[in-house]
């Protein structure tokens, strides 16, 4: 537990990865909560998971494929116990790419498909939002340079600091 504001917290990250690129942007979420004092639970959704996950702000993340979130994502979402979840916030993220290896067209795909419906990290909102959960409005997307992987060097920085800002959100 960890006390932000007078409040204290708890963040889950769930994840689904196929490749391992997810997980360790997943990983890297998590120990951003950590290194902040943060209490953090990390469930892979590979594993069983039980529906009634509790916390205060929620992480969820898939690798895009063909511009959705895995089936294991999905399952989770639509099992998940929403009653504690009310007004708590969601934070959809994921991976995508091959993204260029050039950071500045990489930073350019990386804005034009925020703006796009086809990623893992929107059809996360879209269905966290048909069972009545409280979304970020902004999705996290990391960039891959590969189809399969690496995850872009400075990936796992930029997974942080997306994670600092969200946590300065709930102030
Ligand atoms: C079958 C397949 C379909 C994919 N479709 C997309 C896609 O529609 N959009 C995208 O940005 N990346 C796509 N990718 C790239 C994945 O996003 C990339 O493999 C992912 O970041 C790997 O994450 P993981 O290691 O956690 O599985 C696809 C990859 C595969 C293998």
């Amino acid at each position: 537990m960890f006390i932000q504001g007078g409040i204290t917290l708890k963040g889950v990250v769930a994840f689904d990865s196929v490749h391992g690129n997810t997980k360790r942007v997943a990983e890297a979420i998590a120990e951003e909560l950590t290194a902040a004092g943060h209490q953090v639970e990390v469930l892979n959704l590979k594993e069983q998971v039980p529906p009634e996950v509790t916390g205060d702000i929620m992480f969820i993340g898939s690798p895009t494929r063909v511009g959705k979130m895995t089936r294991q994502t999905r399952d989770f979402i639509e099992n998940l116990d929403t009653g504690k979840w009310s007004g708590r916030t969601i934070v959809a993220f994921d991976t995508v790419g091959p993204l260029s290896k050039d950071p500045a067209k990489r930073e350019q795909a990386l804005s034009s498909i925020g703006q796009s419906p086809r990623t893992a990290a929107h059809t996360i909102q879209e269905v966290a939002l048909s069972r009545g959960l409280t979304i970020s409005p902004e999705a996290m997307h990391i960039a891959v340079v590969g189809m399969w992987g690496p995850l872009a060097p400075d990936a796992l920085d930029m997974a942080k600091q997306r994670t600092r800002h969200y946590l300065e959100q709930l102030k």
